[in-house]
């Protein structure tokens, strides 16, 4: 157990973002003026989406010689890297170093010979390796090692919490846990290729690339996949060519406006997943939403896939916040301990609703670290200030401008540890003035709310907007007293004061458990337990009309 007192300073854990996005395979050790070096988001984005291309995804038996299975598909050209995982089955990703081996791959691979049903014959990079003779090739094979691609259980956790040496190493702890691998960051982006294959038989020059929490280096194993299907290339002119008398333009079907085009693109795109996407289960258009979306389930890989279009400005809160988490560690460490807590208790959920969801919490994350003193990340206008000119990007009339490359921003001088960052956390949100006051990270600075919403956090890019308009008082008012309790348990465990013996939670592991929620409603009113609180939420998020519980989709 570590000894009461946190000191109030300590040499910043160095900036390794450890996001799987960050780490620059081959290159990292070889040179650390190099190593630290951090690469742009569109760098990353290309690279990783060029990997992808140039990899298979391969259900096959559990009990599979490794070496044999490698032999075999090295026939096809050079492995450059491999890996097993479970989802409805042993998958296998396997990485060539050149795209021409899948084609070679996709002429030795046969359609599948089915008896009661029929196949639709669309030829993807998602295959079914079997065993020619089953019985004899498995009987003394071992299971092939399986990466994980879930986090632990919270008991599991908070055990582990409770062996760290500090507050610190527990947020670091829990971040290490729940991040994003570098074998699942690889997945994700697979499943956007595979996707994408499947809309360029629409559109042959689209791209599809993740965005979200799974690029933004916030991303906990088992979140969402969101996906942009990006069909800029197509709409990009050449230069007018100043030579001849003539202009060729395409001729093109016209529709009233941007959003109607989004429809009927996601629409077609959506049933062509339906219809013919190998894995992809449960699709539904939900094309109503603010932004419209096709959502469903790639079951090969496990993810949860919310795909968009025309969602440009979604893209750069992306890069946005990939910024941010490559900035400073205490960032992301803090990011992902708030989020978990939130999740622990409830304040946020996987259901639409009257909810705080992670993107605003994060906003309060990050607006709560601009106001150290001094500031531990700068603000959206700083961070404008310093941009070159190929930065500046205008999407639809939001300026959505900032320096891109995370080399150019001064480190901050600021070196407190995450000790008093977490417990200032709680007691700043505990005490904000969320009745008149809004949370802005472009300025940095709580500014009066124009409208009266019970949490208004303005949205960086379109300015007019606020990212938490659904969320209602009853749950904003359960954020401030959780946040409240946990602020006063911290303290305590600072002065010495804890409560609790030494065999019990302390630290970040206490503020995870259930008791916490159901302590800080004592004294105010009778506990009702935490089943009659879940009704009540549920009977608040009715009272709110259909179209505000769409905020939560249409964000995307
Ligand atoms: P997870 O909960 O881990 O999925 O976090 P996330 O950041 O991926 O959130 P989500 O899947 O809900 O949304 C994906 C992205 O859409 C976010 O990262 C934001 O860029 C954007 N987004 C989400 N909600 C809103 C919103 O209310 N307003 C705006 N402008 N953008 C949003
Ligand atoms: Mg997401």
């Amino acid at each position: 157990r570590r000894a009461p007192g946190r000191p109030r300073l300590s040499p910043v854990r160095l900036s390794s973002t450890g996001a799987a996005a960050q780490r620059a395979p081959g290159r990292e050790e070889a040179d650390s003026k190099v190593s630290s070096w951090k690469k742009t988001f569109p760098e990353v984005q290309a690279e990783r989406l060029e990997q992808a291309q140039r990899t298979v995804l391969i259900n096959c038996p559990a009990k599979i010689s490794e070496k044999k299975f490698l032999k075999y598909l090295s026939h096809h050209g050079k492995i450059n890297s491999h890996y097993f995982y479970e989802s409805y089955g042993t998958y296998a990703v396997v990485e060539f170093s050149e795209k021409d081996s899948i084609a070679s791959l996709q002429d030795i691979t046969r359609t599948p010979g089915i008896e009661e049903e029929c196949a639709v014959p669309f030829k993807s990079r998602l295959f079914t390796l079997t065993l020619k003779n089953s019985s004899i090739q498995a009987a003394d094979q071992a299971p092939v090692h399986c990466h994980k691609q879930s986090t632990i259980l919270v008991n599991d956790l908070v055990q582990k919490l409770c062996s760290a040496d500090s507050v610190s190493n527990q947020l670091y702890t829990l971040m290490d846990e729940y991040q994003l691998t570098e074998e699942n960051t690889k997945l994700r982006f697979l499943a956007c290729s595979l996707i994408q294959e499947i809309a360029c038989a629409y559109f042959p020059e689209c791209t599809v690339k993740p965005f979200g929490s799974s690029v933004n280096t916030f991303g906990k194993l088992g979140c969402d996949l969101d996906m942009f299907l990006d069909l800029d290339e197509i709409e990009r002119s050449p230069t007018r060519t100043k030579t001849g008398p003539f202009y060729m333009e395409y001729q093109m079907k016209r529709v009233p406006s941007q959003r109607i085009a989004s429809q009927r693109i996601l629409s077609v795109i959506g049933d062509c997943i339906d219809n013919f996407g190998p894995g992809c289960v449960g699709v539904q258009k939900i094309l109503n939403a603010r932004c419209p979306l096709v959502r469903f389930s790639h079951q090969p890989t496990g993810f949860q896939c919310d795909l968009t279009t025309n969602n440009r400005v979604a893209m750069r809160s992306s890069e946005l916040l990939y910024i941010y988490g490559s900035l400073d560690s205490r960032v992301r460490a803090l990011v992902f301990s708030v989020r978990c807590w939130a999740r622990a208790h409830g304040i946020t959920s996987t259901i639409p609703g009257p909810w705080i969801t992670n993107f605003s919490l994060t906003m309060m994350a990050l607006f709560f670290l601009q106001k150290r003193t001094p500031p531990i990340i700068p603000t959206l206008d700083q961070l404008k200030d310093l941009a070159d000119a190929e930065d500046k990007h205008i999407v639809e009339g939001h300026d959505c401008t900032f320096a891109s490359n995370v080399n150019k921003i001064k480190p901050t001088e600021n070196t407190e540890t995450l000790d008093v960052l977490l417990s200032d956390f709680f007691e700043y949100f505990g005490n904000f003035a969320f009745n008149k006051n809004s949370i802005n990270i472009r300025k940095g600075k709580e500014q009066n709310k124009p409208e009266p919403s019970p949490l208004y956090i303005q949205n960086p890019f379109e300015q007019a907007l606020n990212i938490s308009k659904n969320v209602n008082q009853s749950q904003l008012d359960r954020f401030v007293a959780l946040a409240r309790e946990c602020a006063w348990i911290l303290q305590q465990e600072d002065k010495g004061h804890s409560s609790l013996s030494n065999s019990q939670p302390w630290g970040l592991a206490a503020l995870l458990l259930p008791s916490v929620a159901s302590n800080c409603v004592k004294g105010k009113k009778r506990r009702k337990g935490p089943t009659s609180e879940r009704i009540k939420s549920l009977l608040d998020s009715l009272k709110i009309n259909n179209a505000n519980s769409l905020v939560n989709n249409g964000g995307k």
